[in-house]
């Protein structure tokens, strides 16, 4: 998967783009990373990218020949490396919210490219002319479009075969499967005060597997009811969701939500 960020600020990408798993699929070649900089595109000595807004108000404006100039040397270098064309996304607030169903599809693409937009945004004959898509992060402004393309890059590279090491983890994680992902625990048995649920030690798959979505069922429907009423629960979920209505289905009993096992 290849990634085209357009930043003024490559500082910022290359710093979340080094380390950690994404660091290392960036090492082994399953996920590379080009920076594109406007600020290459201008002619004037400071380098300008950005210029006030027509009619007034604050803040300033990133200008259209250097963000347009630009898109079209990522293009080109998506055309070369890829021998085909990919989407240009601008991360902005009033884009379409990221979801998990939006990096799985973007997953599938051998190629993003992503504009990052800083002060007020981006001129909007910018967006007219050379942007497939915006996408969002959340209802809430940041000061520039780095960190939404370091989350985006992040989530859909967990999809690129190769850059998990198990393959299993991106398949039974949060939201994949419209439900949120159970409870985890690790090594030592007794730690906290608090026991593993027993049923984790029993070796019995079955019954684990069985544990595991009613937990997950039970945490999506005290957390994120809304993910539940837009699913179509199968057979086993019902069961298990029926289960957990006759318990009560209240918050998890303390115990549990602890750590302890409540069969
Ligand atoms: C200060 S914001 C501009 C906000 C813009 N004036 C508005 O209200 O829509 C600067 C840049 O940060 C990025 N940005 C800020 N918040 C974002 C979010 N929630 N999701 C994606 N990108 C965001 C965008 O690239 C945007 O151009």
């Amino acid at each position: 998967m290849w990634f085209g960020v357009i930043s003024i600020m490559g500082d910022l990408v290359r710093a979340g783009t080094g380390a950690g798993v994404f660091g290392r699929a960036v090492d082994q070649g399953t996920v590379a990373v080009d920076l594109f900089d406007p600020r290459r595109h201008t002619r004037d000595r400071h380098q300008t990218v950005d210029d006030r807004p027509y009619g007034g108000g604050p803040g300033m404006v990133m200008m259209v020949e250097p963000l347009l100039a630009t898109i079209a040397e990522a293009r080109s270098a998506a055309r070369a490396r890829l021998d085909q064309e990919v989407p240009v996304v601008y991360l902005s607030p009033q884009g379409e919210r990221l979801s998990q169903e939006l990096v799985k599809e973007f997953a599938e693409l051998p190629g993003l490219i992503l504009l990052c937009g800083r002060y007020e945004g981006v001129d909007e004959r910018v967006i007219d002319t050379a942007i497939d898509r915006q996408i969002s992060i959340g209802d809430y402004v940041l000061t520039g479009g780095e960190l939404p393309a370091l989350v985006l890059m992040d989530a859909v590279s967990r999809h690129v075969p190769g850059t998990l090491g198990n393959s299993a983890s991106a398949v039974e994680e949060s939201h994949l499967d419209g439900l949120l992902d159970y409870p985890h625990y690790t090594r030592p048995e007794f730690a906290g005060g608090l026991q593993v649920p027993e049923v984790l030690t029993s070796g019995d798959h079955a019954a684990i597997e069985r544990w595991r979505l009613k937990e997950a069922l039970r945490r999506t429907w005290l957390l994120r009811p809304d993910l539940l009423s837009a699913r179509v629960l199968t057979t086993i979920e019902r069961t298990l969701l029926g289960e957990l209505l006759a318990e009560g289905l209240q918050a998890a009993p303390e115990r549990s939500r602890h750590g302890q096992n409540i069969e």
